[in-house]
């Protein structure tokens, strides 16, 4: 385990499972329709790239970069679209990656603006769901897991752009920003 890990939260072997199993029901939910799966950089990358090749439809992958304005640790409902998407969604399947879900903001936002572009379905998966923080309702319709309000780093998560490359998710130490 990484130095600054306290514990370990989704090991590698769970999140294999968890692959598989939500690969399973999207599978099974869109019967060989093809589909667009849209990648919320950065976080959500590695858990899209396992994901997408255990699909058997006919997948394209497009790429969204948001940030939510002033966020330190909180985020206040409004969110910057830094890189949108090349593809067109309209009349298309689109399903949107996470890594993890926190007030709900950005999913809402994301969800509603491919809505508005006339999306066939907006389906979101996220591989973390923090349901203690939720300020938005937004309907998930595929959730890895349910984990408590502590500090996630690992297997795309960050803190200051450090511990992506983790292959499971862990909780940091609190000496390391509480320095
Ligand atoms: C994280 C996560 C979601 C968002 C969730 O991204 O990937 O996009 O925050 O928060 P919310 O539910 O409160 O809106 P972050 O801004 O940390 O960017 P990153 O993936 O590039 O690290």
């Amino acid at each position: 385990m990484h130095k600054d890990v306290e514990s370990i939260l989704v090991s590698e072997k769970e999140i294999e499972e968890i692959v598989l199993r939500i690969a399973g029901e999207i599978n099974k939910n869109l019967n060989g329709e093809p589909l667009l799966v849209v990648v919320i950089l950065k976080g959500s990358t590695p858990f899209a790239m396992d994901l997408i090749k255990k699909l058997d439809m006919p997948v394209e992958i497009d790429f969204m970069q948001v940030s939510s304005y002033g966020k330190t640790t909180e985020s206040n409902g409004f969110i910057n679209v830094k890189r949108d998407l090349e593809q067109d969604v309209t009349g298309k399947n689109v399903l949107i990656v996470e890594d993890i879900i926190d007030s709900g903001n950005t999913l809402y936002k994301i969800k509603a603006l491919f809505q508005d572009r006339k999306a066939k379905t907006v389906q979101i998966c996220t591989l973390l769901d923090k349901p203690s923080r939720r300020v938005v309702d937004v309907n998930v319709d595929y959730v890895g897991k349910e984990i408590p309000d502590e500090f996630a780093i690992g297997y795309g998560l960050d803190y200051c752009e450090h511990y992506r490359n983790l292959p499971y998710v862990g909780v940091l130490k609190r000496s390391v920003y509480e320095k």
